[in-house]
């Protein structure tokens, strides 16, 4: 009797995982680059925080630069940051792949995203909590991305906020409607418990700080990030 043979053809993983720096070990930051280099991470995630639209400050143009030099993975830059028009350009030169601007921030919101693609990067725009997907109908097909804010933006380790499943469904239909390829990404409280459910509710890329710095293996952690719900 002959066995069957089973040849996988393509990847089944469709989901992209974004390591979140912002909860590593800045002593050692390179090695930590390194660490998400040699794994399966897509993307690596670096938090632009002023002090002034977030509760919390992080790292500017210098820093961005320097991790540019180690990085092997395109640089998914969140900008948590009032006026982010004064800085496309400046983030652009420092090393951004893909950047993000949140809704709250822009008020000529849609010149904002014309300008970063004709800097070069895929533009994304983000929601805080409170914020609805809907507002951004007439801006989806611009967008590479849309960010669901699942946590309150400033801080690495919090709780997954649950109403975020009825968010992520909702955009997932008006992309689907439209015949958009705008992917959804979340952040905030992802882990291996909710990762599988959130894939299933549409999302398309998934930071992850505080779940795979705190894990004691980081690689294996991702792996498993990566391979879920698949
Ligand atoms: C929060 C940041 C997140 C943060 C997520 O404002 O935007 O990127 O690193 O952290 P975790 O995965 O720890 O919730
Ligand atoms: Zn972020």
């Amino acid at each position: 009797m002959k066995k069957a043979i089973f040849v996988k053809t393509t990847s089944m993983y469709k989901h992209l995982i974004s390591a979140s720096i912002l909860n590593a070990d800045f002593l050692h930051l390179e090695d930590e680059i390194r660490m998400v280099n040699d794994s399966e991470a897509d993307l690596l995630h670096l938090d632009i925080m002023d002090g002034v639209f977030v509760p919390n400050l992080t790292f500017g143009f210098p820093v961005i630069r320097q991790i540019r030099s180690v990085a092997e993975k395109p640089l998914d830059v969140h900008l948590m940051i009032i006026n982010p028009d004064r800085y496309l350009e400046a983030y652009r030169d420092a090393g951004a792949d893909w950047l993000t601007v949140h809704y709250e921030t822009c008020t000529h919101l849609h010149r904002t995203i014309q300008n970063i693609s004709e800097l070069g990067m895929k533009p994304s725009v983000s929601l805080n909590p409170h914020t609805d997907v809907s507002l951004l109908e007439n801006i989806l097909g611009d967008l590479n991305m849309v960010l669901i804010m699942t946590v309150n933006p400033g801080f690495g380790g919090q709780k997954f906020i649950p109403a975020s499943y009825d968010k992520i469904r909702k955009l997932k239909k008006m992309i689907t409607k439209k015949g958009y390829d705008t992917r959804i990404q979340i952040d905030g409280g992802v882990n291996e418990g909710n990762i599988a459910g959130l894939a299933e509710a549409g999302v398309d890329v998934f930071v992850a700080g505080n779940t795979i710095f705190s894990a004691d293996d980081p690689t294996a952690m991702i792996h498993r990030l990566k391979h879920s719900g698949n």
